[in-house]
């Protein structure tokens, strides 16, 4: 006979903290928001691969492309860029991340010195770069002759038919490094010297790199940025129980820092299968996760048979999600993250090893965000709040008025995302769709939108007496709301300038 759960499945919105007491050291300057995404021993150990900040973005077409890793990546999150596509238009994406900004950039636009100025115009329009080395064969190492920059010809005045050579500033007159020269004193140079960009010669002349002014403001601006062991940008990668033999490889050599099996249903023999042959070929030098799964057995599967690094859980709550709908799956969110939260538990108790948990989907607002990580979420993965940003790689939209972005789910008709539906079979249609195709609003940059979720989660820490997101959880002491409380949780008995009085009264 069917078992019946005796709880009902409760969402995030159902339930409120109570504060505890904060002391004199609670002050939103001293909370720290690192969270681990590598699975360690606390006591021994410190985990391969933490976020400086709990946020990642889904793996989603209309959501995590090169822009949106770059932008999360700056301000200390990661983006899972999205497996629903060639392998290779994946790479090349992770690649746009990689290298984008690094202490020593490989420079990406050269050109030979008989190159014409109109070359140079169109090579700026085509990559957006406006320094551009100019090398002997026109290569990224070729012999370094001069740098031609923006500053030096006028667009719409000077002949676009004249050679570059004869508007760059040559290699005699260029200040340079030798390759061995540290970050730091590359960029004391730029300072000393008053430039923006020190190429980096080898022994032989030849152009190893470029040092950026811009890449030292951006890195001081921006303290929290998640970069890998060589400076760059952190960046995940969502990948699928069908082809990883042939797409993990690529990924890793492209540089993807986190992998994430992106499947509907995580408690699976195919994710386990998927788990285990990369761990056997890549160790711990990759940090692994999966799901997703909504109770404590899938957890302790995933966990203890698939050797999984980090545990994704939620199933139906998506914003542009109907498989609740369409298959009868699904648990609240809140009951879902806290059973698997309590079995992570049990098994750091038995074993001494953490395995960070993710809250994935149905995160409406900023306070259903902050009872996530209370209710033990290290990190959360959104895909609708980044939607809704600039970074997104989605068009902008004029819908009577106002302006939108398309947001649709890996398992509409739009996306055809198989892989993370039919884990078991080869059949490659969708039958049925799991998800819609939507708009939504456009509200900013990440950085606008995320800075304010930050202070809110600080403040709420503080209130809490943590400064750790850990302690967060560990202190947390929720109440349960009834239906007339939430009704009462916003404004009452006063007129809203938001929702009751026209702006234009
Ligand atoms: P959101 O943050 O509420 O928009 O939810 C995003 C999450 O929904 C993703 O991270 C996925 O786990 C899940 N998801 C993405 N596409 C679909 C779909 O088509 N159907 C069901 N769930 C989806």
């Amino acid at each position: 006979m069917a078992k019946i759960i005796e709880e009902v499945s409760r969402t995030f919105s159902e339930y409120l903290l109570i504060p505890r007491l904060s002391r004199v050291e609670h002050k939103t300057g001293n909370v720290s928001l690192r969270a681990p995404v590598a699975k360690y021993r606390p006591d021994e150990e410190e985990s391969r691969f933490s976020l400086n900040i709990p946020f990642v973005s889904a793996s989603m077409q209309s959501v995590s492309g090169a822009e949106m890793a770059i932008a999360l990546a700056r301000l200390g999150g990661l983006a899972f860029i999205y497996c629903s596509q060639s392998i290779e238009a994946q790479v090349a994406m992770i690649g746009r991340v990689k290298s984008h900004k690094a202490g020593f950039v490989p420079s990406d636009s050269n050109l030979r010195p008989d190159a014409t100025l109109a070359d140079a115009v169109a090579l700026r329009k085509r990559k957006g770069h406006s320094t551009i080395p100019i090398t002997d064969d026109g290569g990224m190492h070729g012999v370094f002759l001069g740098i031609l920059t923006d500053k030096d010809y006028w667009e719409f005045d000077d002949d676009l038919s004249r050679p570059v050579s004869e508007f760059m500033t040559a290699r005699d007159n260029v200040i340079l490094a030798r390759v061995g020269v540290t970050l730091h004193e590359a960029n004391m140079k730029l300072r000393q010297c008053k430039k923006e960009c020190l190429p980096i010669l080898d022994a032989n002349g030849r152009l190893h790199s470029l040092v950026f002014k811009k890449d030292y403001v951006d890195h001081m601006s921006n303290p929290d940025q998640l970069l890998d062991k060589e400076k760059r940008f952190a960046v995940g990668a969502g990948i699928n129980t069908h082809d990883y033999k042939e797409r993990v490889p690529a990924l890793v050599e492209a540089g993807a820092d986190v992998l994430c099996i992106d499947a509907s249903d995580g408690y699976s023999e195919f994710q386990k299968e998927a788990a285990l042959w990369i761990r056997e070929r890549y160790g711990s030098s990759v940090a692994i996760g999966g799901g997703n799964i909504i109770h404590s057995d899938a957890f302790r599967y995933l966990a203890e048979e698939a050797r999984l690094d980090f545990v994704k859980v939620g199933i139906g709550g998506g914003s542009i999600c109907i498989t609740r709908e369409q298959k009868g799956i699904g648990r609240g969110q809140a009951s879902a993250l806290m059973a698997v939260a309590a079995e992570r538990g049990k098994y750091f108790k038995e074993t001494g090893v953490y395995v960070p948990i993710c809250s994935d989907g149905g995160l409406s607002n900023d306070t259903q965000i902050i009872i996530a990580l209370a209710m033990g979420a290290d990190f959360v993965m959104m895909g609708r709040y980044f939607a809704m940003t600039n970074e997104s790689p989605t068009p902008r939209v004029s819908i009577g008025g106002r302006v939108y972005k398309p947001y649709w789910g890996e398992g509409s008709n739009r996306a055809r995302n198989w892989q993370r539906y039919n884990q078991n079979d080869s059949d490659t249609g969708l039958k049925f769709e799991e998800g819609v195709d939507a708009y939504v609003p456009v509200v900013g940059n990440v950085k606008d939108v995320l800075d304010v979720t930050v202070s809110k989660i600080r403040a709420t820490m503080c209130n809490m007496g943590s400064l750790t997101v850990k302690e967060f959880a560990d202190n947390a002491v929720l109440t349960r709301i009834s239906e007339q409380s939430f009704v009462e949780g916003g404004t009452s008995n006063v007129l809203s300038l938001e929702k009751d009085i026209p702006r234009n009264v």
